[in-house]
């Protein structure tokens, strides 16, 4: 008999052709009440594979779940301790995605530097032929470099920064042996040694609004913000406010705290590089992701330990 997966939330193609053969599928309805929306087969559910999370009450209303497959490193959007407080098994898809987030960091650190969407807008308005040359932008060699979270992203983030000449320093909640970088202990200290901090962190109640306003303002006018965690781990009025009132030089942002809602104020600013939470997002990586939820469900069900469990 295959085993009953419930899929929650939109799979891409070769995720699904992946889990066709191997199990009976089925999906949540749209609706707002959960015990409305639960397919018929709710108590024969025995496994979840989800790109939306999975929170408590889906996870106590499938009693024979055994597995929830998540997809993405970060695991905010599912109740992992009430999850497991069920013996529930929850899996995740680290290390695959480790080069391109921190491939769009450092591009993000570099384009708010060196204004490189302002400077292309000022290209195409035709203003480097009436005005001439803009105004000189900032270079990165030389300069230290704050990475707040120093886990699989946030090394991979220090050993490509390296490379362009930075000066690498790092905060998280216990120094790394395995690293000659300088490590603070104290996250304002870091923000006032540094010219940019990238954050780089798992949302959560941990780190909620862990970027406040004093580790901003000890970043300073000069300094820069690059956030590639989650947007909850950033006061993101206080950045709005700082970044207002030039307390706060320039921002890289790829995640919000009401996402797909970015806060207007920002869309005006010169200083400030958006993207819509893509750190993932290529063909390759996105593949190895989805091939990673699959395995992690296979494993389980084989009777293994999944690859990637949290
Ligand atoms: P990881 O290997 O688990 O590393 C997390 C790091 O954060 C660790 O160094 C950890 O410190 C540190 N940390 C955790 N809680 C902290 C706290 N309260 N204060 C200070 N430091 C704290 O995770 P990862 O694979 O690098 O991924 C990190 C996060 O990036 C994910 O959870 C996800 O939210 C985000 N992400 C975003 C995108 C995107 O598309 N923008 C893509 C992938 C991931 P210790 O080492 O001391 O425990
Ligand atoms: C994904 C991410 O875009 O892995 C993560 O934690 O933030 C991204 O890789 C996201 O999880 C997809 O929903």
């Amino acid at each position: 008999m295959k085993p009953d997966v419930l899929v929650v939330g939109r799979q891409m193609p070769h995720v699904q052709a992946a889990l066709k053969p191997a199990y009976t599928l089925h999906t949540l309805t749209d609706g707002a009440d959960l015990q409305a929306s639960l397919p018929e087969a709710a108590p024969r559910i025995r496994g979840i594979i989800t790109t939306t999370g999975a929170r408590a009450p889906l996870i106590d209303a499938l009693p024979a779940l055994e597995i929830i497959s998540s997809f993405g490193v970060g695991t905010d959007s599912v109740d992992v301790a009430h999850a497991k407080s069920r013996g529930i098994v929850v899996c995740n898809t680290p290390d695959v995605l480790d080069d391109d987030v921190a491939n769009l960091a450092i591009v993000l650190l570099l384009s708010v530097t060196r204004k490189l969407v302002a400077y292309d807008r000022y290209v195409r308005e035709g203003r480097w032929v009436k005005e001439g040359a803009p105004p000189l932008t900032r270079g990165i060699a030389g300069k230290q470099v704050g990475i707040v979270g120093f886990g699989r992203i946030g090394k991979a983030i220090a050993a490509k920064l390296s490379v362009f000449g930075c000066d690498i320093a790092y905060h998280a909640r216990t120094p790394k042996p395995d690293t000659q970088h300088r490590y603070y202990a104290d996250l304002v200290a870091l923000a006032k040694d540094s010219a940019a901090l990238i954050v780089i962190v798992p949302g959560g109640a941990a780190t909620d609004k862990l970027i406040d306003r004093k580790v901003m303002d000890a970043l300073g006018p000069e300094g820069v913000l690059i956030n590639v965690a989650r947007g909850s781990v950033v006061d993101e009025p206080a950045m709005v406010a700082a970044l207002a009132e030039g307390r706060l030089g320039g921002a890289g942002l790829d995640v919000f705290e009401a996402e797909p809602k970015v806060p207007e104020a920002l869309f005006a600013m010169e200083n400030v590089v958006l993207q819509p939470h893509q750190g993932s997002a290529t063909v390759e990586t996105r593949r190895a992701m989805g091939d990673l939820t699959v395995a992690n469900l296979a494993a389980h069900f084989a009777g293994k330990k999944p690859p990637a469990t949290v």
